[in-house]
């Protein structure tokens, strides 16, 4: 039984209380934030949608699942006490991993970590344990994942509601991203896959990247992920990198600034895409 299974078969018949919260009207949703090839701008994507989803009422927390190498606290300029590493050592509390950025926007950063498969075996105990509910008052939560088919990557896949696979329009990403797109459905043929394409050069290119994702999907998977939008190349976003500060508060009328709003925008909107999924099986944590 893998370790996804298991914890699921955990929290199953273990409803947690509902936490009242008046700002805060619908279900929590899980979004993690992936690729098949490392560097396509995937902690770039998640702090900066979060920054956007934020300015529109949205209360979001990141968590940055990239263990060992995340480096989401690094583009904030902010330099956490705690981490999701100690938190599941058992080190700290959530609330103590939880630093708060800006408003609305939360971020449990990511920590060290020696070797890459402890994270569940530890992790397994104390997300069950402890105080998950307390996530309840985020309208979103975004993990944020290293690159790759690796165990870990795949089970904060399967644990989301919505899947966010980055793409370049590089062959060598789309191929990446494919081979993820197929590992992740011959896993779970109930998973949402939403396809971004960053460093876009056009819109139009941007679609064409997803079609073509979309097409050997349909052909060779039977299975159609849905082309959630585009992000520009833009030379802001490394400006904004290198002063460690979201490129949406650093540049706001940048172009990359422009359509990871219109992101954020399909995002919200895209809610309601396909209303029997809710399969992600954290996601029956924030069940009210
Ligand atoms: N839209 C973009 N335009 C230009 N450069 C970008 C864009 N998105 C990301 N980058 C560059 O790619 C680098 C890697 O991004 P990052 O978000 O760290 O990727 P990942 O998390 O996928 O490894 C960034 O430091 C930045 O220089
Ligand atoms: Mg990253």
């Amino acid at each position: 039984m893998d370790q996804a299974q298991k914890l699921r078969e955990l929290v199953r018949g273990k409803p947690f209380n509902t936490v009242q919260n008046s700002n805060k009207k619908s279900e929590t949703e899980i979004i993690t934030i992936t690729s098949g090839k490392g560097g396509v701008g995937k902690s770039n994507t998640s702090v900066n949608l979060a920054c956007s989803l934020a300015e529109n009422e949205k209360k979001v927390l990141i968590i940055d699942v990239d263990i060992g190498l995340g480096n989401t606290d690094l583009l904030l300029g902010v330099y956490p006490k705690f981490s999701l590493m100690q938190f599941l050592k058992g080190d700290c509390s959530l609330d103590q991993a939880i630093m708060n950025i800006y408003d609305n926007v939360d971020l449990i950063a990511g920590g060290e970590l020696s070797t890459d498969d402890s994270l569940l075996s530890k992790g397994d105990k104390n997300l069950i344990t402890t105080n998950l509910e307390k996530l309840r008052v985020y309208d979103y939560v975004i993990f944020d994942t290293g690159a790759g088919i690796s165990s870990n990557v795949t089970y904060f896949c399967l644990a989301a509601d919505r899947v966010l696979v980055l793409t370049t329009p590089e062959p060598t990403a789309i191929t990446d991203a494919y081979a993820l797109i197929k590992s992740l459905y011959n896993q779970s043929n109930e998973v949402q896959i939403e396809i971004v394409v960053n460093k876009a050069s056009t819109e139009h290119e941007g679609k064409l990247t997803g079609k073509k994702l979309i097409t050997v999907s349909k052909k060779f998977l039977s299975q159609q992920p849905i082309y959630l939008g585009f992000i520009l190349e833009d030379k802001a976003v490394t400006n904004a990198v290198r002063k460690q500060v979201p490129y949406v508060k650093e540049y706001p009328s940048s172009p990359a600034s422009k359509s990871v709003c219109k992101l954020a925008a399909n995002l919200t909107g895209n809610q309601n895409i396909n209303p029997k999924k809710r399969v992600g099986f954290l996601a029956s944590l924030f069940k009210r």
